[in-house]
C-alpha cells in the first residue's frame, strides 16, 4: 500500500477523484490557504489535515511527510522548491489545465482560450524545478467550442481532470512497484 500525500488551495475536485480510487492511501491533504474547500473535503473523508501558510512551505511540510511514497499537486498554486523537490525527486505529480508545453503557469484554459486554440485538455506530469514543465505522463484533449467561456471550458477540462489524474497516479504506482 502507497502512502499518497495530496498538496492544494482549491476546491479539491481533484483530491475527491484520487480520494475516490485510492481511498485510505491518501494518508494527508496539505494546503497553503486555510480557507481552501480541499481541506472541508478531506476532513469530511477523515483523512488528516494540514496548513501551513508560512512563506518557507516545503521546509515546513518536509517533517510531517513521513511514510508518504508520492505527492500529488491538485490545485495547489505555489511552486515546490529545495528541499521538498530534492527529497522527493520523481515522486511528485501535478495536473496541469493544458496540453502541455502549451500554456503553462495560470489559468491556462483562458489563456488556450485568448490565442484562439480549437482544442485544449489536461497533463498530469512530473514535477521538476520549472514551470510546468516535467515529464509528461498522461494527457487528455477536449474540443473548445466557438463562444466558449472560461468557465465552460475549465469545467470540461475538469472532467477529464478527474479521469486521467487517478489512472496516472495508478500507472506510476505500478510502474514503481513492478518486479525488476
Ligand atoms: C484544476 O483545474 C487544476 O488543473 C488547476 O487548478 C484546478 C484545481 O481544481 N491547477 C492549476 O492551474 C495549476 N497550475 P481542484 O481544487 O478542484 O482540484
Amino acid at each position: 500500500m502507497a502512502g499518497i500525500a495530496v498538496l492544494g488551495s482549491g476546491a479539491g475536485t481533484n483530491f475527491e477523484a484520487l480520494w475516490e480510487e485510492f481511498r485510505e492511501e491518501v494518508v494527508l491533504v496539505i494546503s497553503d490557504r486555510r480557507d481552501a474547500g480541499v481541506l472541508e473535503k478531506a476532513r469530511e473523508r477523515g483523512v488528516r489535515v494540514l496548513v501551513e501558510e508560512g512563506r518557507d512551505f516545503g521546509t515546513q511540510i518536509l517533517p510531517h511527510l513521513e511514510g508518504v511514497d508520492l505527492i500529488c499537486l491538485a490545485g495547489f498554486m505555489k511552486l515546490v522548491r529545495e528541499p521538498l523537490l530534492g527529497a522527493f525527486r520523481g515522486r511528485i505529480l501535478n495536473i496541469h489545465p493544458s496540453l502541455l508545453p502549451d500554456f503553462p503557469g495560470l489559468r491556462a484554459w483562458e489563456q488556450a482560450l485568448e490565442a484562439g486554440a480549437t482544442r485544449s485538455g489536461c497533463t498530469v506530469h512530473l514535477v521538476d524545478s520549472g514551470i510546468d514543465t516535467g515529464e509528461v505522463i498522461w494527457q487528455a484533449e477536449v474540443p473548445i467550442f466557438k463562444g466558449d467561456t472560461p468557465a465552460r471550458l475549465h469545467a470540461r477540462i475538469q472532467v477529464e481532470e478527474r479521469r486521467i489524474y487517478p489512472r496516472a497516479v495508478r500507472a506510476i504506482l505500478d510502474k514503481k512497484r513492478a518486479p525488476k
